[in-house]
């Protein structure tokens, strides 16, 4: 038995291979270096996709362009629900009206999630939503339609390099929820909310909205040591550290921090965020001897997508925007997979007691 499926193989896949000794991260036969930065979200996403989910569009960037027009038919309506909400309460609740029965099911969970994510962020401080536009980027048309104006390439590239850098990840928890629906054939959508819903947990994608706590609440370079051993002496987890199968730095995190980076020149909260991740890891080395733990992807997720300008509560519903391609390829090559993930609990309950 194995309480948290720790080294379990539970599925072939074409779509990533992580690997946590060497701190890679293949996506359908890239490195992750090559794409990020470098090749555009849609582009990447229908690579990811090429011959094995329905639909690919032939021009990608009109194709996905054209999913976020459809989405936003069918979710604009449901603006006067977000207030209230947070992000990605709001984002969960959009994704769930979108209907199984569409006929590009693949590329309407895409559009429809990064019109989600937009509206829901809006939508939780009470602003009404920002239609999209059918002929520019994904990346670029998702950051216009959170803030509500045109964003400069440097900004949209900022973004689309963030997509790019989560849009698949092996068997992590939400890709595991969403392929345990596809099985039971519900639908993509349907796979979609699930991995939404295994996404938001702290300890998965809803870290970087935290890390960027942490960091406001250390305040000064000189104040991180002490912060972080007390956090860890209250028995915290310190957020943006540690992963599953990484035992190495996840490279992910120097892909951000180079995004990052580049967008604030010489800004000093790069190097505040060095310090801090410097202290960190040496709080976690002598409170956690022999645990090997390190950066993950969360940590300078949170110091890119502050550049970006993006309330931290809305950092979540962005990863869930990239995300969605690789769940919606998971899913497919789940349902093609065609068996039903079904595992067993081992009963420790009471017994019936016998009949005198
Ligand atoms: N801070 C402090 N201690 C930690 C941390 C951390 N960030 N991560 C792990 N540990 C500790 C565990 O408590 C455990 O200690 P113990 O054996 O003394 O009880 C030990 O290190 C080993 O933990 P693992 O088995 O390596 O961790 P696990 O696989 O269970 O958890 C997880 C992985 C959930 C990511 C964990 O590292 C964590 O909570 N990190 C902080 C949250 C975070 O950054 N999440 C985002 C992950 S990336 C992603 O999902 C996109």
């Amino acid at each position: 038995m194995s309480i948290g499926l720790d080294d379990v193989v539970a599925a072939e896949t074409v779509l990533s291979d992580v690997d946590g000794e060497a701190g890679r991260l293949i996506i359908r036969g890239h490195d992750l270096e090559e794409l990020a930065g470098h090749v555009p979200f849609e582009d990447v996403a229908a690579m990811l996709w090429d011959g094995l989910v329905p639909g690919v569009p032939s021009d990608p960037r009109a194709g996905f362009g054209e999913a976020r027009e459809r989405a936003f038919r069918y979710l604009s309506p449901l603006a006067r629900h977000l207030s209230g909400l947070t992000p990605v309460e709001g984002m969960r609740l959009l994704l769930s009206a979108l209907p199984d029965a569409d006929k590009e099911p693949a590329l309407l969970a895409v559009g429809g999630s990064a019109v989600a994510a937009a509206m829901a962020i809006r939508g939780a401080t009470g602003l009404s939503p920002v239609a999209p536009d059918a002929s520019a980027g994904h990346a670029a048309d998702l950051l216009r339609m959170i803030k509500g104006a045109p964003v400069d390439s440097g900004r949209a590239r900022g973004l689309d390099t963030y997509l790019v850098t989560v849009i698949d990840h092996g068997l992590n928890a939400s890709t595991f929820a969403a392929r345990v629906v596809a099985s039971t054939d519900a639908g993509l959508l349907s796979a979609v909310v699930a991995g939404l819903c295994a996404l938001k947990g702290p300890l998965h994608g809803g870290a970087p909205g935290p890390v960027l706590d942490m960091l406001d609440a250390i305040g000064t370079v000189g104040n991180a040591e002490a912060w972080l051993d007390d956090a860890m002496a209250r028995g915290e987890r310190l957020m943006g550290f540690g992963h599953r199968v990484y035992r190495v730095r996840d490279p992910r995190a120097d892909v951000l921090k180079a995004a990052a980076a580049r967008l604030r020149g010489d800004d000093n909260r790069i190097a505040f965020a060095e310090a801090v991740e410097q202290a960190a890891l040496g709080a976690l080395q002598r409170r956690k001897p022999g645990r090997r733990l390190d950066t993950n992807v969360e940590f300078y997720t949170a110091i890119l997508l502050d550049s970006l300008g993006v309330p931290r509560e809305g950092f979540t519903p962005l990863f869930a925007a990239g995300r969605t391609a690789g769940w919606v390829a998971h899913a497919v090559e789940q349902e093609k997979a065609g068996r039903i993930i079904r595992p067993q609990s081992r009963y420790v309950g009471p017994w019936p007691a016998k009949a005198a």
